[in-house]
């Protein structure tokens, strides 16, 4: 970046924990100026804003519901209010409740369906508009999942939500060109949850053909060239070790 260039400002949802967090930091040391959303996690949005703002300079962080049309439809407003433009958008933040073929129902389609895929795609289309009338150009990424291409039945709403978001990135690249680029980034087994022991998440984390499945600094520099590449625009990046190649009869946490 020229010194004439101003800082590059972008939106990381989901941004207080875990891989948002790691993606705000790459992005901040990187000289992006990062909006931290988060929903219920303030404070360790806090303390992600402040690692950003001392990486970058500045950050300020912002509470949404992305279940919540309205709330979504506002929270890029805010962003440019508080920076005066952006830049990017970093789709992270995700539902990822269990249901199953048999347990599956409308009420957790719906709650899925919202925050993963319309949220996102609200945040694209707000996105799109706010650069078409600067005359700018931006880059969407949405975080996917390598079980797109390698599915089995559990966490279905889950999976169902994600899909959606993948085709959903192939029809707004081509909505939203030559203005946003949009591109997915699909993570493998990459941080473990409640439901795996450490022991278990590691031989699991093993199952790919590299022996390794993605990192969080695998994953926060794929989003970074994501945003960075500017040719790059309805693909998917796959970082997961080669597990997309695999075949899994069940999700890792319920192996
Ligand atoms: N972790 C992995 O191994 C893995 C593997 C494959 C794909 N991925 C994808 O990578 C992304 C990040 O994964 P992760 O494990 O770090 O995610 P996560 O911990 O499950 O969730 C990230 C954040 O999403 C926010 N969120 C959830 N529902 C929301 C809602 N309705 N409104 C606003 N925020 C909401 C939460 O924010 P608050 O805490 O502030 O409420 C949460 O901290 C996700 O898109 C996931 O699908 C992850």
């Amino acid at each position: 970046m020229s010194p004439a260039q101003p800082q590059p400002i972008v939106l990381v949802t989901g941004a207080a924990r875990r891989l948002g967090r790691e993606i705000a930091l790459a992005l901040a040391a990187g000289g992006w100026q990062v909006a931290v959303h988060y929903r219920s996690s303030a404070d360790d949005a806090m303390k992600t804003l402040a690692d950003c703002a001392q990486l970058s300079g500045d950050s300020a962080a912002f509470d949404a519901d992305l279940g919540d049309e309205a709330a979504v439809r506002g929270l890029l407003p805010r962003v440019i209010a508080r920076f005066g433009r952006v830049d990017a958008v970093v789709n992270n933040a995700s539902t990822f409740e269990h249901d199953s073929a048999a347990s599956f129902g409308f009420a957790g389609l719906d709650k899925h369906l919202h925050s993963n895929t319309g949220a996102a795609i609200l945040l694209a289309q707000a996105l799109h508009a706010h650069v078409s009338a600067r005359g700018t150009s931006a880059a969407v990424v949405n975080l996917l999942d390598q079980k797109l291409w390698n599915q089995n039945p559990d966490f279905f709403s889950y999976t169902l939500s994600k899909a959606a978001l993948e085709a959903a990135g192939t029809m707004l690249a081509l909505a939203l060109a030559p203005q946003v680029r949009v591109v997915g980034v699909a993570p493998g087994l990459t941080l473990t949850s409640h439901l795996l022991s450490d022991e278990q998440f590691e031989a699991r984390h093993q199952l790919s053909p590299l022996g390794r499945s993605s990192t969080a600094a695998d994953v926060a520099s794929a989003v970074k060239f994501a945003l960075e590449n500017r040719s790059l625009t309805g693909t998917t990046l796959l970082v997961d070790g080669g597990q997309h190649l695999m075949k899994f009869e069940r999700d890792f946490s319920l192996m």
